[in-house]
């Protein structure tokens, strides 16, 4: 089997990868992993940056997002007690955020690839390598359905998140990795109770971080700060409620609803970042290439960048012949990846509580936060990040 485009991963970034190819005319396969059911249902990230909004909608993928989505002008910080607001479209020239999970986000593109004639995306499909990416014509080697097969191409993707295979193709000498793990993980819930909150709430307080968000008008996702290797059944839905209920205290009269939880899962926190993102004729986008902790929801919105970038270098090169744009992906994407990634260790920093963290570390943590209650030049720092920075 030959493709112009070879995509592993049929996540966030590779199935917006295809779709952005199939409208440019240029044939792409996706190679998924898992099946279709484990890759709609997987809860992940939940806010859409004002450029991933733009690209979803540009390509024919916003009709739902638009009619079921919550755009949500601003956010709300909470430390010392007291509650402060930041104003995303006057601090930023009118941008603002898309509430709309990344299962909605998935579900749609694979409902586009499949029904409007696009090309493969074959479910089970298991990349095992990737070889000959210095020639002109690499290889993918993956198994499905039980046999053994390889899809030449004239380019390969990875775009199979952070435990994929692609970028093994990286010889050690070309490849660099940078990375920081925290002394904290996010233990995330989901519950059948409408949000007890019209905007994000990022809590700090001495027991730690709380963050409530939602999914829908009825359906509220909330996160807490616990310590690394914390096992979700040690935690009760009564002991997880109490814990929010603490962490988001504040004076005056709030009230966190309470509801059945339906779902609890524990996730660590990393930064980490794989450089150059391009070998020859294997590009690596979305997780393949680079975490963050979610404290500043970036992780999705970068993959959608990433890609956003890639597909506009990869119609170039049909229309022209040239390579220019295809060698200028990487260092193009790694400056808008390293922002992110700045941006998301500052939010993480300045929110949890390190277990070992003095009393001169707290202070300035509350310093900050006063700092950006305050100043509107602070608060316009994180409200231009937050809502995200031009794509390309
Ligand atoms: P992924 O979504 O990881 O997709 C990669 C795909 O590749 C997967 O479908 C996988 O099955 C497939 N794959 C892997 N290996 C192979 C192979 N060998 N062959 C074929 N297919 C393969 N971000 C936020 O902003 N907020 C959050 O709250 C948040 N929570 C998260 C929770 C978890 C547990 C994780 C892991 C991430 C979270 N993120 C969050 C980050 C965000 O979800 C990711 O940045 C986003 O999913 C990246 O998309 P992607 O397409 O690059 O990678
Ligand atoms: C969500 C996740 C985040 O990491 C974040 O910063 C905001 C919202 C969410 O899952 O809704």
């Amino acid at each position: 089997m030959h493709t112009t485009v070879g995509i592993i991963g049929g996540g966030p970034a590779g199935l917006l990868l295809a779709r952005l190819l199939d409208r440019a005319g240029i044939d792409s396969v996706v190679l998924e992993h898992r099946d279709r059911a484990y890759v709609e249902e997987r809860q992940r990230a939940g806010i859409l940056e004002q450029g991933t909004v733009d690209a979803l909608r540009a390509c024919g993928a916003g009709e739902r997002m638009d009619r079921e989505g919550l755009v949500h002008h601003g956010i709300e910080l909470r430390f010392d007690r007291r509650s402060h607001r930041i104003d995303f479209p006057s601090l930023t020239g009118g941008r603002s955020v898309m509430v709309y999970a990344q299962t909605e986000v998935v579900k749609d593109l694979i409902a586009l690839r499949l029904a409007e004639g696009g090309g493969p995306l074959l479910f089970g499909a298991h990349a095992v390598a990737v070889e000959g990416a210095e020639t002109g014509s690499p290889v993918i080697r993956f198994t499905h359905e039980g046999r053994e097969r390889t899809l030449s191409c004239d380019y390969v993707v990875g775009c199979d998140g952070f435990h994929g295979i692609a970028r093994e193709a990286l010889p050690e000498t070309v490849r660099r990795v940078f990375e920081r793990v925290y002394p904290y993980s996010w233990l995330g819930i989901l519950a059948d109770v409408p949000p007890s909150c019209e905007e994000l709430i990022y809590a700090h307080s001495p027991r730690g971080f709380a963050l409530h968000s939602m999914r829908t008008p009825t359906v509220s996702r909330l996160y807490l700060q616990v310590p690394n290797g914390t096992d979700p059944a040690d935690w009760s839905d009564e002991r997880i409620w109490d814990e929010l209920d603490a962490r988001f205290a504040v004076d005056g009269d709030w009230k966190l609803e309470r509801g059945p939880i339906t779902q609890k899962s524990v996730t660590p926190m990393r930064s980490w970042v794989t450089e150059p993102m391009r070998h020859g004729r294997l590009f690596l986008a979305g997780d393949a290439a680079h975490i963050v902790p979610p404290t500043g929801a970036k992780g999705l919105n970068l993959a959608v960048s990433d890609v956003v970038v890639l597909a506009r270098a990869l119609e170039h090169w049909r229309a022209t012949g040239s390579e220019e744009l295809l060698d200028a992906y990487s260092d193009t994407c790694l400056r808008r990846v390293w922002r992110a990634e700045h941006f998301s260790y500052v939010m993480t920093t300045s929110l949890h509580t390190d277990p070992d963290q003095s009393p001169f570390d707290g202070r300035l943590q509350l310093s900050q936060l006063h700092r950006i209650a305050d100043s509107t030049a602070a608060a316009t720092e994180l409200a231009e990040n937050y809502t995200g920075l031009p794509i390309g």
